[in-house]
Formats: C-alpha cells, structure tokens, sequence
C-alpha cells in the first residue's frame, strides 16, 4: 500500500509539513522496493536515508517545540529517540539475513515503517499545531496553551 498524503497531517503548513511529506516518500520507496522484490543492498540503501532524514526532522521538530514551549517537549523527544532505535534495529536485523525469506522481511518491514510514520505524525505531531499557530497570532496565546494539560 502506497501511502498518500492528506492535509488532515498538516502540522505548520511549513518546513515540517515538507520533512513529513519527505518521509512518506521515503517509506513508499520503500515500499515498492517491497512489492518489486530489489536486492538487499537496495533496501538498505533507502533504510539509511530514512534514518539520515528522521534524524534530520527530529531535531528541527524538537527546535520548533522548544520555540512555541511546547509542554511535552521531552516525551516526544523520547518518542523520537525510540523510533531511531527501531530503525537501527530494522538494519541490523536486514544486514544479518534473519533467515526469513528477503521478500517477505520487506513486506513486513514496510508495513511497519508505515505504521511508524503515520502513528507518530497523527497522534503526536498533530499536538503540536495549536502551539504552532499561536506562535503565528493565530489562535490563543501560546501561555494559556501550555497551561492546557494534553497527554504527550
Ligand atoms: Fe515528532
Ligand atoms: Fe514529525
């Protein structure tokens, strides 16, 4: 299943909306390295990237909640800081052949970059975007937004 885009994920209509778009496209990639069964070094090739560019967007994501003070600043930061772990625990166990068949680790792998992503952004980013648009004068000042207590 390739995944789409939908304006419901937009977060800043701005820099990260373009780094999530960025990581969709990344995963889909992946993807159809899953569906047109390429070599392992393919796969890994856009692992790394994925990894590089999440790496990237985390830090620029952590700024922003800095910035607007955004109130579950560190869980999120934790957050971040599993996904990276997983990742790297999808290529290593990629890079050690973990006996199963290529085209079915693949498969499974990409569902799970899928879920991954969309998890994350919908339920944890999509906070963010009231902190985000009070930062642009538009909607309630960002002090009584933090004071506002949202699950991380
Ligand atoms: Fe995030
Ligand atoms: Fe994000």
């Amino acid at each position: 299943m390739v995944l789409r885009w939908r304006d419901k994920m937009k977060v800043d209509g701005g820099v990260i909306d373009a780094d999530h778009r960025h990581l969709l496209d990344i995963i889909n990639r992946f993807e159809n390295f899953a569906a047109d069964g390429l070599t392992l070094d393919e796969g890994l090739e856009i692992l790394f990237a994925l990894k590089f560019y999440a790496a990237t967007h985390f830090k620029r994501e952590e700024g922003l909640q800095l910035r607007v003070n955004y109130p579950h600043y560190e869980a999120h930061k934790k957050q971040h800081a599993e996904l990276l772990d997983q990742l790297t625990a999808i290529i290593e166990a990629l890079r050690g052949g973990a006996g199963a068949p290529l085209d079915q680790v693949a498969r499974e792998t990409s569902a799970l970059l899928q879920h991954w992503l969309m998890d994350h952004v919908l339920k944890s980013d999509l906070k963010m975007k009231a902190f985000v648009k009070a930062m642009h004068g538009d909607g309630p000042p960002l002090d009584e937004l933090s004071a506002i207590d949202m699950p991380g």
